[in-house]
């Protein structure tokens, strides 16, 4: 029944390559692992017979999802931090055609080890709430922030686009190793795993059991719905590129689908308020990439790229950029109080210039941490999480981006 092919010694070659990855061993690098479980059942890839077969949660270019897992011990063993990759989005055929051929795009380019550092270290002086628990740091590579759910490949390129399948096949190969008797979980992540972090977080609290302390923190994943400085549409409209693209609307929030267009449930102010789940939002009022992708034109909109040049260095914004500059991080803190009150929230909105701060050590815990009222960032989210105390602060001391190096 099955055909018999005989496989090219390239083939062979690359089999083994997948079989028996070498890495070389790194004080803090933690091994990749692939999905076993993304391969549909039936499908065998086996080195003197070549049948064919297929996955069902895969990258872009049809390899497997992968993460890196790093096991609990102690008084962790039962806790589980889930950290989703960011790496921004891709909206047309040719921008996914593009991270085919790199790690974002591919689990066959990615790199077979990973440095775990802030949110994600092992090592308890460095982290002191979740070093002792497993922690896994999931791979980005769909770029839809892990909501793609198309069935049919695209003939012309051989792109898949299945983010929603891959969180879940990760989740249900999670549960099996221990994730489904979790007595804590934290479902994390930065940039669009930020994001990916609120739009499932409801959906991640239901994997778990019942009695488990489940909650999500978002690092830099409040992407505000704001116009660019040339009153352009530049963020809203990658965002509807990327819902259309990857048919996301399905595997967005219905609490938000059921009230408005799909590209706006793609942004956390129309989601947030209807999450069930306690949330933790740590972010910038002056968000790196935000200032420089949202709030900055396209490059056919800024004229002599003068406002990625202020983007990059506010000293050098004229007075009407420097209002702007100032305009987007107010719009910002106000979007946030108008998501309501809400007593399980957590914030943690500082001003830096700075782009995923729980996974920047330095910045995460230590003696130059970054800290709102005297708390650094590890304590302020380690506190709430154990609800030790609630964390709702906002940096209104400044107006512009500060270096906070
Ligand atoms: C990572 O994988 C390599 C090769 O399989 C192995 O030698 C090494 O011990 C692994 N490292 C860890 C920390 O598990
Ligand atoms: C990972 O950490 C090791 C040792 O701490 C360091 O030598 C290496 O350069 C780091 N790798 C990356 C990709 O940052
Ligand atoms: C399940 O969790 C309980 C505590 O919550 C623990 O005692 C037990 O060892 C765990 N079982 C497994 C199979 O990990
Ligand atoms: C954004 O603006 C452009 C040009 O005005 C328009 O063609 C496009 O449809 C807009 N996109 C969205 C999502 O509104």
């Amino acid at each position: 029944m099955s055909r018999m092919i005989s496989p090219t010694l390239g083939q062979c070659v690359c089999m083994l390559f997948c079989l028996v990855i070498l890495v070389k061993a790194e004080d803090s690098g933690v091994n990749i692992t692939i999905v076993d479980n993304a391969v549909a059942t039936g499908a065998v890839y086996v080195c003197f017979t070549l049948l064919p077969h297929e996955y069902t949660a895969v990258c872009p270019d049809g390899s497997p999802p992968a993460y890196h897992f790093d096991k609990g011990a102690g008084d962790g063993a039962n806790s589980w931090l889930v950290h989703l990759e960011g790496g921004a989005w891709c909206e047309s055929t040719q921008s996914c055609v593009g991270r085919m051929k790199q790690a974002l795009g591919s689990s066959i380019i990615m790199e077979k080890m990973y440095n775990f550092s802030g949110i994600l270290d092992g090592r308890k002086e460095l982290n002191p709430e979740f070093h002792d628990w497993n922690r896994i740091f999931v791979r980005y590579c769909d770029g839809s922030s892990f909501t793609g759910d198309v069935e049919e490949v695209d003939p012309a390129t051989n792109l898949h686009f299945r983010g929603a399948r891959i969180f879940q096949a990760v989740m249900q190969e999670l549960l099996g190793k221990g994730m489904n008797n979790a007595s804590n979980a934290l479902l994390t992540g930065c940039s669009a795993g930020g994001l990916a972090s609120i739009l499932h977080c409801d959906n991640f609290r239901e994997l778990m059991p019942a009695t488990a302390r489940v909650k999500c923190a978002s690092d830099a994943g409040f992407f505000l719905h704001a116009k660019d400085y040339a009153g352009g549409n530049r963020s809203e409209d990658l965002f509807y590129k990327v819902v259309q693209l990857h048919r996301s609307a399905a595997n967005l929030p219905p609490s938000c689908t059921s009230k408005m267009e799909p590209t706006l449930c793609f942004y956390p102010q129309y989601v947030v308020p209807q999450i069930q789940t306690p949330l933790f939002i740590l972010n910038s009022a002056f968000d790196t990439y935000q200032i420089q992708h949202i709030l900055t034109p396209r490059p056919a909109d800024d004229p002599g790229l003068s406002f990625q040049r202020c983007s990059l260095n506010y000293e050098k914004c004229s007075p009407r950029q420097t209002i702007a500059l100032k305009g987007f991080g107010l719009e910002f803190i106000i979007t946030l109080a108008r998501l309501g009150t809400c007593s399980s929230r957590g914030l943690f909105i500082n001003s830096c210039f700075a782009h995923c701060q729980s996974t920047d050590g330095k910045k995460w815990y230590g003696d130059v941490a970054e800290k709102l009222g005297n708390k650094a960032m590890a304590k302020a989210l380690g506190d709430w999480y154990h609800d030790r105390s609630g964390f709702q602060q906002i940096d209104f001391k400044h107006d512009l981006p500060q270096s906070c190096t």
